[in-house]
């Protein structure tokens, strides 16, 4: 089965080809052709904006994807939600007239569903139960997955996302948008514990996060400092930043082991898993509370929005015998992950 896979929800407009071999996830092909710098103009998302941007390039992402209609699919998948609704509506339409025309299966994914099963894209594979992590710029959430396509989420944000809140603090440098890559490459210049920063809800016996004081500690602490910032103070706020980020998250994610002891692998996926002391800081944490589990991290490629996880998605709601029919499927800006 090769499923034809298609992501426009937010600020990617992105296909992929997707095989299932031996009950896993294969990339035949993945591309992604982003709208990041037409966005870093106006310093994020303009919703109508992205939603052009879609229209204009998915055709040409499309051919390049069936290596300009070389390779052909059995069936197609696209992202229905969660979501921006004008961004997500060209890829159903598109997805929706290659079923129909074709008469194909026809799988609608969650989002979120999509980052989960990016972690199924790499050489290692998870072993449920599984905790998930999932960062990006919408949404941090801890779910367990006891067996595939069930979720249960332990704990999301209270206001903003991790990469919500990287944008946001990178603004506050004067970093360009995306904030994620702009503060990390700064972050590898600066000095992490030179601005000791508050652990968002320390304290609190809960699974959830919450970032928006973190920003306005690092707002109030901009604001301290002698203007114009340095290059160096900004690279070391960028580093306490993204180190307090880190070891929020792995806080949580230890909590979420000693709650869970039968946990088998943790998988960090989304946008913000790209980021490399995340990465390099999660997975030394877990190595250390449980030597046990399986860490896995999708290649970076993967982190940020692709249609190739989408695919994946897509493979194991087929290998578990759940696809859709093309003119029941609705868009849904807020689907949550179920
Ligand atoms: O998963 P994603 O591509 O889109 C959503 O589903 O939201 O995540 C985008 C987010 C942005 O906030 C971006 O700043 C962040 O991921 N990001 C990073 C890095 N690369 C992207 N954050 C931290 N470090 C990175 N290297
Ligand atoms: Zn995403």
């Amino acid at each position: 089965m090769k499923i034809l896979a298609i992501e426009t929800s937010c600020d990617e407009t992105a296909a992929a080809i997707i095989e299932e071999k031996n009950y896993r996830p294969i990339v035949l092909t993945n591309i992604i052709a982003s709208q990041i710098d037409i966005h870093a103009a106006t310093g994020g998302v303009i919703p109508d904006v992205a939603a052009r941007m879609h229209t204009e390039a998915l055709p040409t992402v499309l051919q390049q994807a069936t290596n300009r209609k070389r390779l052909d699919f059995d069936a197609v998948a696209v992202t229905t939600g969660p979501g921006l609704v004008g961004s997500l509506l060209i890829g159903v339409a598109a997805a929706k007239t290659i079923a129909l025309e074709r008469k194909l299966p026809f799988f609608a994914i969650n989002h979120l569903e999509g980052h989960v099963y990016s972690s199924w894209l790499g050489e290692s594979q998870p072993e449920l139960p599984a905790l998930i992590v999932i960062v990006s710029g919408g949404h941090t959430d801890l779910v367990i997955m006891e067996r595939h396509l069930y979720y249960k989420v332990l704990g999301s944000t209270r206001d903003d996302a991790a990469g919500e809140a990287f944008d946001k603090v990178a603004r506050l440098l004067d970093l360009p948008y995306p904030g994620g890559p702009a503060i990390s490459e700064l972050a590898q210049h600066g000095q992490a514990d030179r601005y000791p920063l508050p652990i968002p809800m320390e304290d609190q016996n809960t699974f959830d996060f919450s970032f928006s004081g973190l920003k306005a500690a690092v707002g109030g602490l901009v604001k301290s400092l002698p203007q114009p910032l340095a290059a160096h103070v900004k690279a070391d706020i960028a580093a306490s930043f993204q180190d307090t980020v880190s070891r929020t998250i792995s806080k949580k994610v230890q909590m979420a082991l000693e709650s869970y002891p039968g946990l088998k692998t943790v998988c960090l996926v989304g946008g913000v898993a790209a980021n490399r002391h995340l990465r390099v800081e999660l997975e030394k944490s877990v190595r250390v509370h449980r030597p046990d589990c399986r860490f896995i991290v999708p290649d970076a490629q993967f982190c940020t929005d692709n249609a190739a996880m989408i695919g994946a998605a897509a493979v194991f709601r087929h290998l578990f015998g759940h696809s859709d029919s093309w003119y029941d499927v609705v868009v849904d800006p807020n689907a949550p992950l179920t």
